[in-house]
């Protein structure tokens, strides 16, 4: 499907059909035509609310406000509600808030996003008959805007939307086709795509780099676990920005195993390397001027003889010991290595995090749709919650405090794997991970935590059933606030 800006008012456009917006339920505005017919079909105009008028050749969608993820919101509605009908081209407006071109990437991301399903492994895929959707110079209310930032909008919207959909896949690809050496190899195709480095470290360069954590995770699987580290060095770099990634191929809970039914969307562990892959394959293609690095720990927890026990004591890269308590605490384990890795082998780090699907604690916090925030630094923790409301997706702080981290206490190593209490679980698995940020380090990290909104067994907003591909559009949005956008953008 394409998208072409047109220097043309709408009505000069031949398409298919024409998708309109309607604003605050009002049904009175002048680009509402088919007011009699509406309100035939009881259509009010409410937010995802959807009127398809065939005949008229017109599709009618609510919004709230011209707020732009209930832009995003109303496109994916669109698209999906043009599913399985065969016009072969659309025609649309441009509907500006504040910013002239914010809302012409929402659209464009809406439609790509909402278009996206998940039908590999299906005989019938589903059918889309739209080819083009024109987007036509014409303002609902005659605010001005630039054809060529309009077309410049496309292209970045496609980009990072094309990026999303393939995290997305790669999150949903069952366990059975993506275990750690096939996550590596995914990485240097992507790395070879777009001219990234790729270095991948297998079992015995583990063992001589001391990331005993991350084998023992690995150990009682046949698929052994691989350390992937992706870069992207443009000659203009602003800054050097890593970002970790859980890459749990598959999280079984090992000998603490998981109940049968918690066990399954656990191919979603691997959502946090996968949206690594994700974030600096885009910002490849945005050509940010940063230097971004992706370091992903990819390892298969399972069961077996040789499995890693409760009561083990491990030690970490940085020489930590860990009393192991509970198996299925394993993401913090691969963590502890990976994020040690990279602050020994990446020279200047001006900003680390690390983004996982860590704790079911947190989806218990902030409901599935939400990612948690963490860290020492209130300041770059506000930058991302900032970045996530322009990004459209969700984020919220779980705040640190100086009782916690006691929690973490092991009476015969230097901390434990899981809290001695049953609370605050997300919280403390951050302050475990603190354990292993160097202290130069320590305001420079955030640690995000995506278990809620990286798999969700539902359609939500333009997001499909199963992986949504959460944290990249955040962390785009946030490396260009810092390092691309002007202060006056928003
Ligand atoms: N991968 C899980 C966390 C998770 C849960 C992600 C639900 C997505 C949805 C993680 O490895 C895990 O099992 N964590 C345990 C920690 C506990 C043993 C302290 C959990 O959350 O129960
Ligand atoms: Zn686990
Ligand atoms: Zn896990």
């Amino acid at each position: 499907m394409e998208f072409q800006v047109v220097d043309k008012k709408l009505a000069d456009i031949q398409a298919d059909i024409e998708i309109i917006f309607v604003i605050e339920k009002n049904l009175n505005h002048d680009w509402v035509k088919d007011k009699k017919e509406l309100e035939l079909l009881g259509f009010e105009g409410k937010s995802e609310e959807v009127a398809l008028l065939p005949e008229k050749r017109r599709i009618y969608v609510g919004v709230d406000s011209l707020e732009h993820d209930e832009i995003r919101i109303a496109a994916a509605k669109t698209i999906k509600a043009l599913q399985n009908k065969k016009f072969q081209s659309a025609k649309v407006g441009v509907y500006i808030q504040n910013c002239p071109v914010t809302n012409i990437k929402a659209f464009v991301e809406g439609v790509l996003l909402g278009k996206y399903s998940f039908d590999k492994y299906k005989k019938e895929p589903k059918k889309h008959a739209i080819k083009t959707i024109y987007i036509a110079n014409e303002e609902y209310s005659n605010k001005p805007f630039t054809i060529e930032n309009a077309k410049k909008s496309v292209i970045e919207a496609e980009k990072l939307a094309q990026t999303v959909n393939f995290v997305r896949d790669l999150v949903n690809t069952p366990p059975n086709e993506i275990y750690p050496a096939k996550l590596a190899e995914i990485a240097q195709d992507v790395a070879k795509k777009y001219e990234l480095e790729c270095n991948v470290l297998d079992e015995e360069d583990l063992a001589k780099e001391g990331m005993e954590a991350m084998l023992a995770v690995g150990r009682a699987s046949v698929n052994k676990p691989r350390l992937i580290h992706l870069s992207y060095i443009p000659a203009n770099k602003k800054a050097t920005v890593v970002f970790v990634g859980k890459g749990l191929t598959y999280d079984s809970g090992g000998l603490s195993l998981k109940p049968s039914d918690y066990m399954v969307t656990m191919k979603a562990d691997k959502s946090g390397a996968c949206a690594a892959i994700g974030i600096i394959e885009a910002a490849k293609r945005l050509e940010l001027p940063v230097e971004v690095h992706a370091i992903l720990g990819a390892a298969e927890n399972m069961v077996g003889g040789n499995a890693y026990k409760p009561d083990d004591i491990i030690k970490a890269k940085n020489g930590k010991t860990i009393e192991v308590l509970n198996t299925d605490a394993e993401g913090r384990l691969v963590l502890a290595d990976a994020l040690c890795y990279a602050q020994e082998k990446i020279k200047d780090i001006d900003y680390i995090f690390d983004i996982a699907t860590l704790t079911g604690a947190c989806v218990v916090a902030l409901g599935e749709y939400t990612i948690g925030v963490m860290g020492e630094n209130s300041d770059l923790k506000a930058s991302i919650l900032d970045a996530a409301k322009a990004s459209g997706e969700l984020a919220a702080e779980l705040p640190f405090n100086r009782y916690l981290p006691k929690l973490l206490e092991s009476k015969q190593a230097d901390i434990a794997n899981i809290s001695s209490s049953r609370y605050g679980g997300a919280i403390t698995a951050a302050l475990f991970l603190k354990e292993f940020i160097e202290e130069k380090n320590i305001k420079k990290w955030v640690h995000l935590d995506i278990a809620g909104p990286a798999y969700v067994q539902k359609e939500w907003g333009y997001n499909p059933y199963g992986a949504s591909g959460a944290g990249v559009r955040l962390a785009i949005k946030w490396l260009q606030k810092q390092f691309v956008f002007n202060k006056k953008h928003p």
